[in-house]
Protein backbone atom coordinates (compact mmCIF):
# COMPACT_ATOMS: atom_id res chain seq x y z
CA UNK A 1 0.00 0.00 0.00
CA UNK A 2 1.32 3.71 -1.23
CA UNK A 3 -0.32 6.95 0.43
CA UNK A 4 0.68 9.77 -1.32
CA UNK A 5 -0.08 13.43 -0.75
CA UNK A 6 0.69 16.27 -3.47
CA UNK A 7 0.63 19.72 -2.33
CA UNK A 8 -0.17 22.37 -4.77
CA UNK A 9 3.24 23.98 -4.01
CA UNK A 10 6.07 23.57 -7.02
CA UNK A 11 9.90 22.72 -5.90
CA UNK A 12 11.72 23.02 -8.91
CA UNK A 13 11.05 23.19 -12.92
CA UNK A 14 12.26 19.37 -14.50
CA UNK A 15 14.43 20.39 -17.27
CA UNK A 16 13.48 19.07 -20.75
CA UNK A 17 17.19 17.85 -21.46
CA UNK A 18 16.94 15.34 -18.34
CA UNK A 19 15.27 13.62 -21.32
CA UNK A 20 18.92 13.73 -23.76
CA UNK A 21 20.39 10.94 -25.23
CA UNK A 22 23.75 10.03 -25.91
CA UNK A 23 24.61 8.16 -29.47
CA UNK A 24 28.38 7.34 -29.70
CA UNK A 25 30.34 5.83 -33.05
CA UNK A 26 30.09 2.48 -31.18
CA UNK A 27 28.69 -0.54 -32.47
CA UNK A 28 25.69 0.00 -34.62
CA UNK A 29 24.24 2.61 -33.28
CA UNK A 30 25.55 5.49 -35.87
CA UNK A 31 26.09 3.33 -38.40
CA UNK A 32 22.78 0.82 -39.22
CA UNK A 33 20.92 1.82 -36.49
CA UNK A 34 20.49 5.87 -37.68
CA UNK A 35 22.92 6.15 -40.76
CA UNK A 36 22.05 3.98 -43.80
CA UNK A 37 23.20 6.15 -46.14
CA UNK A 38 21.88 7.41 -48.73
CA UNK A 39 21.40 4.98 -51.38
CA UNK A 40 20.10 2.23 -48.86
CA UNK A 41 17.10 0.18 -49.54
CA UNK A 42 16.06 0.77 -46.11
CA UNK A 43 13.83 3.93 -46.34
CA UNK A 44 16.05 7.06 -45.49
CA UNK A 45 16.24 10.89 -45.98
CA UNK A 46 19.60 12.09 -46.63
CA UNK A 47 21.13 8.74 -45.27
CA UNK A 48 19.41 8.86 -41.79
CA UNK A 49 16.18 5.73 -41.62
CA UNK A 50 13.25 7.41 -41.56
CA UNK A 51 11.89 4.73 -39.51
CA UNK A 52 14.33 5.37 -36.12
CA UNK A 53 13.65 9.33 -36.91
CA UNK A 54 10.13 8.64 -36.47
CA UNK A 55 9.87 6.64 -33.90
CA UNK A 56 12.47 9.20 -31.75
CA UNK A 57 10.47 11.78 -32.95
CA UNK A 58 7.53 10.48 -30.58
CA UNK A 59 9.56 10.86 -27.55
CA UNK A 60 10.30 14.20 -28.61
CA UNK A 61 14.49 14.12 -27.76
CA UNK A 62 15.32 17.38 -26.47
CA UNK A 63 19.41 16.92 -27.11
CA UNK A 64 21.50 14.95 -28.44
CA UNK A 65 25.73 14.12 -27.53
CA UNK A 66 27.81 12.88 -30.17
CA UNK A 67 30.29 11.78 -31.18
CA UNK A 68 31.35 9.83 -27.98
CA UNK A 69 32.51 8.82 -25.33
CA UNK A 70 35.53 7.24 -25.82
CA UNK A 71 35.69 8.15 -29.23
CA UNK A 72 35.16 12.11 -29.26
CA UNK A 73 38.87 11.80 -27.45
CA UNK A 74 39.89 9.94 -30.80
CA UNK A 75 37.96 11.96 -32.82
CA UNK A 76 39.80 14.71 -35.55
CA UNK A 77 36.29 16.23 -37.17
CA UNK A 78 38.42 17.34 -40.24
CA UNK A 79 38.34 13.31 -41.10
CA UNK A 80 34.42 13.16 -41.68
CA UNK A 81 33.51 16.49 -43.90
CA UNK A 82 34.06 16.91 -47.54
CA UNK A 83 33.03 14.30 -50.12
CA UNK A 84 32.30 11.14 -48.45
CA UNK A 85 34.24 8.89 -50.90
CA UNK A 86 37.51 10.78 -49.60
CA UNK A 87 37.09 10.86 -45.70
CA UNK A 88 39.72 8.92 -44.44
CA UNK A 89 39.12 5.13 -43.18
CA UNK A 90 40.44 5.21 -39.47
CA UNK A 91 40.68 2.50 -37.05
CA UNK A 92 37.93 2.46 -34.07
CA UNK A 93 40.29 1.64 -31.69
CA UNK A 94 38.10 1.69 -28.81
CA UNK A 95 35.10 -0.35 -30.08
CA UNK A 96 35.98 -3.47 -31.94
CA UNK A 97 38.84 -2.28 -34.03
CA UNK A 98 36.40 -2.11 -36.90
CA UNK A 99 37.17 0.21 -39.94
CA UNK A 100 35.48 3.99 -39.44
CA UNK A 101 34.70 5.66 -42.66
CA UNK A 102 33.70 8.95 -41.48
CA UNK A 103 30.84 8.55 -43.56
CA UNK A 104 28.57 9.93 -40.76
CA UNK A 105 30.61 13.94 -39.67
CA UNK A 106 29.65 16.96 -38.84
CA UNK A 107 27.17 17.82 -41.41
CA UNK A 108 25.46 14.42 -41.22
CA UNK A 109 25.09 14.71 -37.13
CA UNK A 110 23.00 18.76 -37.63
CA UNK A 111 21.16 16.47 -40.42
CA UNK A 112 20.09 14.30 -37.92
CA UNK A 113 19.35 17.35 -34.68
CA UNK A 114 17.51 18.81 -37.81
CA UNK A 115 15.34 15.97 -38.74
CA UNK A 116 15.27 15.20 -34.70
CA UNK A 117 14.23 18.95 -33.89
CA UNK A 118 16.92 17.96 -31.44
CA UNK A 119 19.53 20.79 -30.03
CA UNK A 120 23.38 19.52 -30.17
CA UNK A 121 25.49 18.50 -27.54
CA UNK A 122 28.95 17.96 -29.30
CA UNK A 123 31.79 16.58 -27.29
CA UNK A 124 35.26 17.75 -28.10
CA UNK A 125 38.60 16.19 -27.96
CA UNK A 126 41.07 16.80 -25.39
CA UNK A 127 42.80 13.59 -25.03
CA UNK A 128 44.77 13.31 -28.55
CA UNK A 129 43.20 16.40 -30.19
CA UNK A 130 44.97 20.25 -30.05
CA UNK A 131 43.18 23.47 -28.84
CA UNK A 132 43.54 24.55 -32.25
CA UNK A 133 41.43 21.55 -33.87
CA UNK A 134 38.95 22.07 -31.03
CA UNK A 135 38.47 25.72 -31.52
CA UNK A 136 38.55 25.61 -35.61
CA UNK A 137 35.57 22.99 -34.93
CA UNK A 138 33.61 25.67 -33.19
CA UNK A 139 34.78 27.69 -35.26
CA UNK A 140 33.11 25.65 -38.11
CA UNK A 141 29.87 24.94 -36.79
CA UNK A 142 29.04 28.05 -35.37
CA UNK A 143 30.67 31.01 -37.42
CA UNK A 144 28.66 33.22 -39.04
CA UNK A 145 30.59 35.32 -41.40
CA UNK A 146 33.52 35.33 -43.35
CA UNK A 147 36.55 33.20 -41.90
CA UNK A 148 38.32 30.09 -43.16
CA UNK A 149 36.04 27.61 -41.41
CA UNK A 150 33.22 29.65 -42.04
CA UNK A 151 34.04 29.48 -45.61
CA UNK A 152 35.37 25.94 -45.47
CA UNK A 153 31.91 24.99 -44.02
CA UNK A 154 30.01 26.88 -47.06
CA UNK A 155 32.13 25.09 -49.58
CA UNK A 156 31.11 21.75 -48.12
CA UNK A 157 27.63 22.93 -48.87
CA UNK A 158 25.98 24.61 -45.53
CA UNK A 159 26.98 28.03 -45.86
CA UNK A 160 24.91 28.87 -42.62
CA UNK A 161 26.05 28.21 -39.56
CA UNK A 162 24.58 25.35 -36.87
CA UNK A 163 23.01 25.88 -33.48
CA UNK A 164 25.59 24.08 -30.77
CA UNK A 165 23.83 24.58 -27.17
CA UNK A 166 26.22 22.37 -25.38
CA UNK A 167 30.12 21.31 -25.65
CA UNK A 168 31.59 19.37 -24.14
CA UNK A 169 35.87 19.76 -23.56
CA UNK A 170 37.26 15.83 -23.37
CA UNK A 171 35.16 13.00 -22.34
CA UNK A 172 36.32 10.72 -19.21
CA UNK A 173 39.33 12.60 -18.81
CA UNK A 174 40.61 10.11 -15.68
CA UNK A 175 40.00 7.23 -18.19
CA UNK A 176 39.62 6.89 -21.66
CA UNK A 177 40.26 10.44 -22.49
CA UNK A 178 43.39 10.87 -21.64
CA UNK A 179 43.90 8.77 -17.94
CA UNK A 180 44.82 12.23 -16.61
CA UNK A 181 45.17 13.37 -12.50
CA UNK A 182 42.22 15.96 -11.82
CA UNK A 183 44.76 18.72 -11.35
CA UNK A 184 46.12 18.45 -14.60
CA UNK A 185 42.91 18.38 -16.15
CA UNK A 186 41.50 21.07 -14.82
CA UNK A 187 44.17 22.85 -15.92
CA UNK A 188 43.07 21.39 -19.53
CA UNK A 189 39.84 22.24 -19.08
CA UNK A 190 40.34 26.26 -18.10
CA UNK A 191 43.12 26.47 -21.42
CA UNK A 192 40.93 24.13 -23.63
CA UNK A 193 37.20 25.78 -22.79
CA UNK A 194 38.85 30.09 -23.45
CA UNK A 195 38.94 28.69 -27.32
CA UNK A 196 35.49 27.61 -27.67
CA UNK A 197 34.38 31.03 -29.00
CA UNK A 198 31.05 32.00 -28.49
CA UNK A 199 30.80 33.61 -31.84
CA UNK A 200 26.76 33.49 -31.01
CA UNK A 201 26.49 36.29 -28.40
CA UNK A 202 22.93 36.20 -27.83
CA UNK A 203 23.26 32.53 -26.99
CA UNK A 204 26.32 31.47 -25.44
CA UNK A 205 27.41 28.03 -25.53
CA UNK A 206 26.82 25.47 -22.56
CA UNK A 207 30.36 24.62 -21.84
CA UNK A 208 30.44 20.88 -19.70
CA UNK A 209 33.92 20.03 -18.13
CA UNK A 210 34.35 15.89 -17.58
CA UNK A 211 33.64 15.10 -14.92
CA UNK A 212 34.23 12.28 -12.28
CA UNK A 213 34.01 8.39 -12.57
CA UNK A 214 30.60 7.28 -10.36
CA UNK A 215 32.14 8.21 -6.76
CA UNK A 216 35.70 9.71 -7.33
CA UNK A 217 34.10 12.82 -5.37
CA UNK A 218 37.69 13.96 -5.33
CA UNK A 219 37.45 14.66 -8.67
CA UNK A 220 34.82 16.64 -8.37
CA UNK A 221 36.31 18.88 -5.78
CA UNK A 222 39.53 19.58 -7.50
CA UNK A 223 37.65 20.32 -10.62
CA UNK A 224 35.39 22.34 -8.86
CA UNK A 225 37.69 24.60 -6.95
CA UNK A 226 39.77 24.88 -10.11
CA UNK A 227 37.52 26.03 -12.50
CA UNK A 228 33.64 26.13 -11.60
CA UNK A 229 33.73 29.93 -12.85
CA UNK A 230 34.68 28.76 -15.95
CA UNK A 231 32.31 26.11 -16.84
CA UNK A 232 28.37 25.65 -17.01
CA UNK A 233 27.89 22.44 -15.96
CA UNK A 234 30.62 18.91 -15.47
CA UNK A 235 29.46 15.61 -15.81
CA UNK A 236 28.90 12.22 -14.05
CA UNK A 237 29.04 8.95 -15.61
CA UNK A 238 27.12 5.88 -13.57
CA UNK A 239 25.89 2.66 -15.35
CA UNK A 240 23.90 0.31 -13.24
CA UNK A 241 25.12 -3.62 -13.06
CA UNK A 242 23.87 -6.47 -12.33
CA UNK A 243 27.35 -8.02 -10.87
CA UNK A 244 31.03 -6.65 -10.22
CA UNK A 245 32.59 -4.71 -13.80
CA UNK A 246 34.14 -7.52 -14.79
CA UNK A 247 31.47 -9.60 -14.83
CA UNK A 248 28.89 -8.38 -16.90
CA UNK A 249 25.74 -10.40 -16.51
CA UNK A 250 22.88 -11.51 -19.39
CA UNK A 251 19.94 -9.21 -20.58
CA UNK A 252 18.44 -12.16 -20.68
CA UNK A 253 17.33 -15.43 -18.67
CA UNK A 254 18.43 -13.60 -15.27
CA UNK A 255 17.99 -15.17 -11.92
CA UNK A 256 16.03 -13.07 -9.57
CA UNK A 257 18.98 -11.88 -7.64
CA UNK A 258 20.27 -9.98 -10.80
CA UNK A 259 16.94 -8.38 -10.63
CA UNK A 260 17.30 -6.91 -7.64
CA UNK A 261 21.09 -6.05 -8.29
CA UNK A 262 20.91 -4.24 -11.16
CA UNK A 263 18.09 -2.16 -9.43
CA UNK A 264 20.28 -1.55 -6.49
CA UNK A 265 23.27 -0.22 -8.60
CA UNK A 266 20.81 2.06 -10.23
CA UNK A 267 19.44 3.50 -7.34
CA UNK A 268 23.03 4.21 -6.28
CA UNK A 269 22.79 7.23 -8.68
CA UNK A 270 20.62 9.01 -5.61
CA UNK A 271 23.67 8.95 -3.38
CA UNK A 272 26.01 9.85 -5.76
CA UNK A 273 24.07 13.21 -7.08
CA UNK A 274 23.57 13.81 -3.43
CA UNK A 275 26.89 13.94 -2.02
CA UNK A 276 28.31 15.06 -5.67
CA UNK A 277 25.53 17.92 -5.47
CA UNK A 278 27.07 18.63 -1.60
CA UNK A 279 30.36 19.32 -3.08
CA UNK A 280 29.60 21.66 -5.61
CA UNK A 281 27.21 23.41 -3.41
CA UNK A 282 30.79 24.15 -1.49
CA UNK A 283 32.10 26.15 -4.88
CA UNK A 284 28.68 26.85 -6.37
CA UNK A 285 25.80 27.72 -3.48
CA UNK A 286 23.73 29.35 -5.69
CA UNK A 287 23.89 26.07 -8.06
CA UNK A 288 24.87 27.97 -11.53
CA UNK A 289 26.64 24.64 -12.68
CA UNK A 290 24.56 21.87 -13.78
CA UNK A 291 25.56 18.61 -12.88
CA UNK A 292 25.41 16.87 -15.99
CA UNK A 293 24.67 12.63 -15.89
CA UNK A 294 25.71 12.54 -19.56
CA UNK A 295 26.23 9.03 -19.27
CA UNK A 296 23.48 6.56 -17.62
CA UNK A 297 21.72 3.29 -17.96
CA UNK A 298 22.10 -0.25 -17.75
CA UNK A 299 25.44 -2.01 -19.01
CA UNK A 300 24.87 -5.67 -19.37
CA UNK A 301 26.64 -8.49 -21.38
CA UNK A 302 26.84 -8.93 -25.07
CA UNK A 303 24.30 -10.81 -26.97
CA UNK A 304 25.25 -14.11 -27.82
CA UNK A 305 27.31 -14.45 -30.62
CA UNK A 306 27.80 -10.37 -31.28
CA UNK A 307 31.14 -8.18 -31.35
CA UNK A 308 32.17 -7.99 -27.37
CA UNK A 309 33.00 -4.16 -28.53
CA UNK A 310 29.67 -3.60 -30.17
CA UNK A 311 27.94 -3.74 -26.81
CA UNK A 312 24.67 -4.74 -28.39
CA UNK A 313 22.44 -5.61 -25.13
CA UNK A 314 18.66 -6.92 -25.25
CA UNK A 315 16.36 -4.21 -22.78
CA UNK A 316 13.84 -5.68 -21.34
CA UNK A 317 11.05 -4.77 -18.20
CA UNK A 318 13.80 -4.33 -15.84
CA UNK A 319 15.36 -2.29 -18.14
CA UNK A 320 12.70 -0.22 -17.85
CA UNK A 321 12.43 -0.07 -13.86
CA UNK A 322 15.94 0.98 -14.54
CA UNK A 323 14.81 3.76 -16.04
CA UNK A 324 11.85 5.31 -14.45
CA UNK A 325 13.87 4.80 -11.28
CA UNK A 326 16.49 6.57 -12.49
CA UNK A 327 14.37 9.53 -14.44
CA UNK A 328 12.79 10.21 -10.69
CA UNK A 329 16.22 10.26 -9.10
CA UNK A 330 17.11 13.05 -11.59
CA UNK A 331 13.52 14.98 -11.35
CA UNK A 332 13.94 15.06 -7.18
CA UNK A 333 17.44 16.56 -8.25
CA UNK A 334 16.19 18.78 -10.56
CA UNK A 335 17.51 22.01 -9.29
CA UNK A 336 21.41 20.43 -9.47
CA UNK A 337 20.61 18.12 -12.07
CA UNK A 338 20.66 20.14 -15.54
CA UNK A 339 21.07 17.67 -18.55
CA UNK A 340 21.34 13.24 -18.07
CA UNK A 341 21.78 11.20 -21.67
CA UNK A 342 21.06 7.74 -21.88
CA UNK A 343 23.02 5.35 -23.18
CA UNK A 344 22.96 4.98 -25.87
CA UNK A 345 20.51 6.16 -28.58
CA UNK A 346 20.53 2.83 -30.63
CA UNK A 347 21.55 -1.05 -30.31
CA UNK A 348 24.05 -0.03 -27.83
CA UNK A 349 23.75 -0.23 -24.12
CA UNK A 350 20.23 0.71 -23.01
CA UNK A 351 18.89 1.51 -25.97
CA UNK A 352 15.68 2.97 -27.20
CA UNK A 353 15.55 0.96 -30.45
CA UNK A 354 17.15 -1.99 -31.84
CA UNK A 355 17.60 -2.71 -35.52
CA UNK A 356 18.08 -5.63 -37.69
CA UNK A 357 18.39 -4.69 -40.96
CA UNK A 358 15.11 -2.90 -41.83
CA UNK A 359 13.70 -4.31 -39.14
CA UNK A 360 13.10 -1.95 -35.90
CA UNK A 361 11.62 -2.82 -32.19
CA UNK A 362 10.67 -0.10 -29.29
CA UNK A 363 12.30 -1.00 -26.30
CA UNK A 364 10.75 -1.11 -22.91
CA UNK A 365 12.99 1.74 -21.88
CA UNK A 366 11.19 3.77 -24.71
CA UNK A 367 8.34 3.49 -23.85
CA UNK A 368 8.84 4.99 -20.48
CA UNK A 369 10.38 7.89 -21.96
CA UNK A 370 7.17 8.21 -24.05
CA UNK A 371 4.68 7.66 -21.17
CA UNK A 372 7.24 10.49 -19.22
CA UNK A 373 6.69 12.87 -21.96
CA UNK A 374 5.05 15.81 -20.24
CA UNK A 375 7.62 15.44 -17.15
CA UNK A 376 9.80 17.54 -19.81
CA UNK A 377 10.00 20.99 -18.64
CA UNK A 378 7.43 20.58 -15.91
CA UNK A 379 7.45 21.72 -12.20
CA UNK A 380 8.05 19.27 -9.11
CA UNK A 381 5.65 19.18 -6.76
CA UNK A 382 6.11 18.88 -3.00
CA UNK A 383 4.94 15.78 -1.99
CA UNK A 384 4.06 13.63 1.38
CA UNK A 385 5.05 9.99 0.99
CA UNK A 386 3.90 6.86 2.64
CA UNK A 387 5.66 4.33 -0.31
CA UNK A 388 5.66 0.73 -0.37
CA UNK A 389 9.14 -0.97 -0.25
CA UNK A 390 9.29 -1.24 -3.91
CA UNK A 391 7.46 1.15 -5.33
CA UNK A 392 9.27 4.90 -6.49
CA UNK A 393 7.56 7.57 -7.81
CA UNK A 394 7.44 11.32 -8.82
CA UNK A 395 5.10 13.96 -9.60
CA UNK A 396 4.78 16.99 -11.34
CA UNK A 397 2.58 19.19 -12.96
CA UNK A 398 2.59 21.09 -16.18
CA UNK A 399 -0.58 23.63 -17.35
CA UNK A 400 -2.48 23.00 -14.65
CA UNK A 401 -2.84 18.52 -15.17
CA UNK A 402 -0.64 17.08 -12.73
CA UNK A 403 2.23 13.68 -14.14
CA UNK A 404 2.27 10.94 -11.08
CA UNK A 405 4.98 7.87 -12.79
CA UNK A 406 5.07 5.17 -10.40
CA UNK A 407 7.27 1.95 -10.66
CA UNK A 408 6.64 -1.18 -8.63
CA UNK A 409 9.72 -3.52 -8.88
CA UNK A 410 8.28 -5.90 -7.14
CA UNK A 411 8.01 -9.12 -8.52
CA UNK A 412 4.93 -10.36 -7.26
CA UNK A 413 2.88 -8.35 -5.46
CA UNK A 414 1.06 -5.71 -6.83
CA UNK A 415 0.99 -2.06 -4.61
CA UNK A 416 -2.98 -0.47 -3.78
CA UNK A 417 -2.38 3.39 -4.43
CA UNK A 418 -4.16 6.13 -2.92
CA UNK A 419 -2.96 9.63 -4.18
CA UNK A 420 -4.68 12.66 -2.36
CA UNK A 421 -4.96 16.42 -3.71
CA UNK A 422 -5.41 19.26 -2.10
CA UNK A 423 -7.24 20.73 -5.09
CA UNK A 424 -10.28 20.03 -7.72
CA UNK A 425 -9.58 17.50 -9.23
CA UNK A 426 -11.76 16.77 -12.96
CA UNK A 427 -10.30 13.87 -14.37
CA UNK A 428 -7.69 10.58 -14.40
CA UNK A 429 -6.34 8.49 -16.84
CA UNK A 430 -3.80 5.69 -16.51
CA UNK A 431 -1.17 3.58 -18.66
CA UNK A 432 0.52 0.48 -17.55
CA UNK A 433 4.01 -0.88 -18.31
CA UNK A 434 4.22 -4.25 -17.57
CA UNK A 435 6.17 -7.68 -17.29
CA UNK A 436 4.85 -11.06 -16.51
CA UNK A 437 8.36 -12.30 -16.61
CA UNK A 438 11.26 -10.70 -15.70
CA UNK A 439 12.90 -10.71 -19.01
CA UNK A 440 10.20 -9.89 -20.95
CA UNK A 441 11.34 -7.63 -24.15
CA UNK A 442 9.99 -6.85 -27.60
CA UNK A 443 12.42 -8.82 -30.48
CA UNK A 444 12.07 -8.69 -34.48
CA UNK A 445 9.62 -11.61 -34.07
CA UNK A 446 7.94 -9.96 -31.28
CA UNK A 447 8.03 -6.47 -31.16
CA UNK A 448 5.00 -5.80 -29.07
CA UNK A 449 5.11 -8.07 -26.13
CA UNK A 450 5.62 -5.07 -24.27
CA UNK A 451 3.92 -2.06 -24.75
CA UNK A 452 1.65 0.84 -22.68
CA UNK A 453 -1.89 0.15 -22.15
CA UNK A 454 -4.71 1.38 -20.53
CA UNK A 455 -4.43 1.26 -16.84
CA UNK A 456 -8.00 -0.08 -15.59
CA UNK A 457 -8.48 0.32 -12.05
CA UNK A 458 -8.10 3.83 -11.60
CA UNK A 459 -10.53 5.72 -9.97
CA UNK A 460 -11.39 9.16 -8.57
CA UNK A 461 -13.33 10.02 -5.96
CA UNK A 462 -13.38 13.48 -4.80
CA UNK A 463 -10.17 15.06 -4.30
CA UNK A 464 -8.50 11.27 -4.32
CA UNK A 465 -7.16 8.98 -6.98
CA UNK A 466 -6.73 5.14 -6.11
CA UNK A 467 -5.08 2.57 -8.59
CA UNK A 468 -3.35 -0.77 -8.33
CA UNK A 469 0.39 -0.85 -9.47
CA UNK A 470 1.32 -4.25 -11.30
CA UNK A 471 4.12 -5.83 -9.56
CA UNK A 472 7.04 -5.23 -12.55
CA UNK A 473 5.28 -1.96 -13.71
CA UNK A 474 5.83 1.60 -14.86
CA UNK A 475 2.43 3.27 -14.21
CA UNK A 476 1.66 7.00 -15.69
CA UNK A 477 -1.28 8.85 -14.15
CA UNK A 478 -2.48 11.90 -15.78
CA UNK A 479 -4.76 14.10 -13.53
CA UNK A 480 -6.85 16.94 -14.55
CA UNK A 481 -7.38 19.98 -12.41
CA UNK A 482 -10.21 22.64 -12.99
CA UNK A 483 -7.58 25.02 -14.60
O1 LIG B 1 28.86 4.44 -23.46
C1 LIG B 1 29.96 3.61 -23.66
C2 LIG B 1 31.24 4.18 -23.06
O2 LIG B 1 31.12 4.25 -21.67
C3 LIG B 1 31.60 5.58 -23.45
O3 LIG B 1 32.26 5.64 -24.66
C4 LIG B 1 32.50 6.01 -22.34
O4 LIG B 1 32.47 7.40 -22.12
C5 LIG B 1 32.00 5.21 -21.16
O5 LIG B 1 33.03 4.58 -20.49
Amino acid sequence: MSKITVHNQQRHKISKYLYGQFSEHLGRCIYEGLWVGEDSDIPNVNGIRSDVVQALKEIKVPVLRWPGGCFADEYHWRDGIGPREDRKKIVNTNWGGVVENNHFGTHEFFELCRQLNTEAYINGNVGSGTVQEMSEWVEYMTFNGISPMADLRAKNGHPDPWHVKFFGVGNESWGCGGNMRPEYYSDLYRRYQTFVRNYNGAEPIYKIASGPNIDDYNWMDVLMKNAAPLMDGISLHHYALASEWEDKRPALGFPEKEWFSLIKSAQKMDELVTKHSAIMDKYDPDKRVGLIVDEWGSWLAVEPGTNPGFLYQQNTIRDAMIAAITLHIFQDHADRVQMANIAQMVNVLQAMILTDGAKMVKTPTYYVFKMFLDHQDAETMVTDQQLAATTSVSVSKKDGEYLVSLCNYGLDAADDLQVDFDEAITAVTGEVLSGQVMDQHNDFDQPDAVAPEKLQNVQLSGQSVTATIPAMSVVTLHVKTSK
